[in-house]
C-alpha cells in the first residue's frame, strides 16, 4: 500500500503526519507500507518511520550516479538518506516533464543499481481509453520500458497501473476495468519474463483510491495493492486504506 504525496508537505508537516499515522498502523503487518514524500522530506520521513515496517520512497530518481544534471537527485543520494523505494514514470512526470518510456527505463535501472525498489507507473490517457487503444498503449509502454530489464532486474520491481483519467479526478476505474488492465500487463510479463515472473510480480492500482473504494479494488485477485495520491496525505484516511 503506497502513498504518493506529490508536491505536498514540509518536513514539519511530515513529522506531524507520522505522529498521527504511527499508532494507526502499529498492528498492520498484512502488507508492505510505503510513503513517497518530496525529496526535501525524505530525511524527516525516514527518521519518523524508524523502527516501523514502513518503507520511504522518492517520487523520481536521476539516471546517473552524479554529474551535471541540474535539478536531479540520484539513487545513491536517495539511498544514503535511508529510503528504500522510488516511483518511476509517474504520468505527471510523463505529462509535464517530458518523461518517456526510454527515460523511465533508465531511471528504473538506476533505482535497481542503488538497491531501491522501483514502482514503475504505466497507464493510458482518456483519449486512448475512449478510442479503444488502452491495451495497445499498455503494451507499448511495457515493450519500450520495462521489457528492457533483465530477468533478475525485473524480479525486483513493482508495477503500478494508473489510468491517467482516474488520477486526482475522483473517477476511479471500476475494479473490473482495473483488473482487465492488470491482466494485459501480466500477460506481457509472462511473455517476456516467464510464467513465474508473471505470477509473482506485484501490480498496484492507482487513481482516486479512497477509503470507501479500496475494498472492492483489493477484492480483485489481479490487484496486489494500491498507489494512493490525495488520500495518502491525511493519516487517518491513508491508515484506513492500509487497513482496508
Ligand atoms: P490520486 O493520485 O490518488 O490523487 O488519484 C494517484 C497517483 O497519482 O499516484
Amino acid at each position: 500500500m503506497a502513498g504518493n504525496w506529490k508536491m505536498y508537505k514540509t518536513p514539519a508537516e511530515t513529522i506531524a503526519f507520522f505522529d498521527k499515522f504511527r499508532p494507526l498502523v502499529a498492528q498492520s503487518n498484512h502488507c508492505e507500507i510505503v510513503i513517497c514524500p518530496p525529496f526535501t522530506n525524505l530525511a524527516a520521513a525516514v527518521e519518523s518511520a524508524r523502527g516501523l515496517p514502513i518503507g520511504i520512497g522518492a517520487q523520481n530518481i536521476g539516471w546517473a550516479k552524479e554529474g551535471a544534471f541540474t535539478g536531479e537527485v540520484s539513487g545513491s543520494m536517495i539511498r544514503a538518506l535511508g529510503a528504500s523505494h522510488a516511483i518511476v514514470g509517474h504520468s505527471e512526470r510523463r505529462q509535464y516533464f517530458a518523461e518517456t518510456d526510454g527515460t523511465v527505463l533508465k531511471r528504473t535501472q538506476a533505482a535497481l543499481e542503488f538497491e531501491l525498489t522501483p514502482i514503475v507507473c504505466v497507464g493510458e490517457r482518456l483519449e486512448e481509453r475512449e478510442t479503444g487503444r488502452t491495451e495497445e498503449l499498455l503494451v507499448t509502454q511495457f515493450q519500450n520500458g520495462i521489457a528492457g530489464l533483465s530477468e533478475s532486474q525485473f524480479a525486483r520491481i513493482v508495477i503500478a497501473y494508473e489510468p491517467v483519467w482516474a488520477i486526482g479526478t475522483g473517477k476511479t476505474a471500476t475494479p473490473e476495468i482495473a483488473a482487465d488492465a492488470h491482466r494485459v500487463i501480466r500477460s506481457q510479463v509472462r511473455a517476456k519474463f516467464g510464467r513465474a515472473a508473471g505470477d509473482s510480480v506485484r501490480i498496484l492500482y492507482g487513481g482516486s483510491v479512497k477509503p470507501d473504494n479500496v475494498k472492492s479494488l483489493m477484492a480483485q485477485p489481479e490487484i496486489d495493492g494500491v498507489l494512493v495520491g490525495g488520500a495518502s496525505l491525511d493519516p487517518v484516511s491513508f491508515a484506513s486504506i492500509v487497513n482496508f
